[in-house]
């Protein structure tokens, strides 16, 4: 169980998380969503370590990880996408994953220089990378240099990176933003497998209504850095809040890109980097 509990940052005067106390289950899938600045991707932030809390903590499985950094909530489970700035950029596709693959393993340096292991640690590891390249649909682009991938492709790398680590709870933040038509599926279907391991905590912040709807089984809301709702998605869907939360900002949206009215109940389209 992924727990935080009273977990707060300020930036100056301002509270970009406030006071959030949630618990997540293994087993499910939880949508954060909120209109563009509500602080989701700083509660990601606070929860993976990046950043670090005014206030609150955060326990995985009972333990506290409130003191721990970034690295070391990722060793004990918390999995967090890659940014692609931490990759090699002048390495292949294949060879990222397998790093990231070695890396989880106890690697053969552990067992003293002894070839025979080495060659086939090495073959394990890159049957592994394999594997996670074609689920992730980028086996055909394995030898690219990192460096010369396509927006679209750089998101799968980041799925599969994360993959690799195994963790315990997977976080997405807009996994889907920036794709194509054609590649959104292949993201959806992951988190659609990785759902079916019942022993998986995932959390997604997704601005996609359909996607909520379709992949979570809760929604927790947040609004100005407060969580204002959390429950059944049909019923977060429906609740006064969410509908008066997002009225306003989806009005805005959608007469600024195409004229249609706004639809109650709908967050506002958006993407990464994108403030209101
Ligand atoms: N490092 C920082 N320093 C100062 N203010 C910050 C910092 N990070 C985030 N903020 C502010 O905190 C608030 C929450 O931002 P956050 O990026 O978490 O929103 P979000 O819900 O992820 O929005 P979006 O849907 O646009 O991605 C915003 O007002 C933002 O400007
Ligand atoms: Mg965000």
């Amino acid at each position: 169980m992924l727990q935080t509990d009273e977990l707060t940052v300020r930036f100056g005067g301002h509270v970009a998380v406030n006071a959030v106390s949630c618990a997540f289950a293994p087993g499910t899938l939880t949508a954060i969503v909120g209109p563009n600045g509500a602080g989701k991707t700083t509660y990601f932030n606070l929860i993976s370590g990046q950043l670090r809390a005014s206030a609150g903590t955060v326990t995985l499985n009972g333990r506290d990880l409130s003191g721990l950094s970034a690295s070391q909530r990722t060793r004990a489970g918390l999995g967090r996408a890659f940014q692609l700035t931490n990759l090699f950029p002048r390495l292949s596709v294949l060879e990222n994953v397998r790093l990231a693959v070695q890396a989880t393993r106890e690697g053969p340096h552990r067992r003293g220089f002894n070839l025979w292991s080495i060659w086939s640690d090495h073959g394990m590891l890159t049957d592994r990378a394999n594997e996670i390249l074609e689920a992730v649909a980028l086996a055909a682009k394995k030898h690219e240099l990192v460096a010369n991938l396509p927006h679209g492709d750089q998101r799968k790398l980041e799925v599969a990176l994360l993959m690799a680590l195994q963790p315990h709870v997977f976080m997405f933040d807009e996994p889907t933003a920036g794709m194509n038509a054609a590649e959104v599926p292949v993201i959806l279907d992951l988190i659609r497998k990785l759902k079916e391991d019942r022993s998986k905590t995932i959390l997604l912040v997704e601005h996609k209504m359909d996607v909520v709807r379709e992949l979570a089984d809760r929604i927790i809301v947040l609004h100005n850095g407060t969580l204002v709702a959390d429950g059944e998605p049909a019923e977060v869907i429906a609740s006064p809040i969410v509908q008066e939360a997002y009225l306003g900002v989806s009005a805005q949206d959608a007469s600024a890109q195409d004229g249609t009215p706004p639809h109650p109940g709908l967050p506002p389209r958006g993407g990464r980097g994108e403030q209101p």
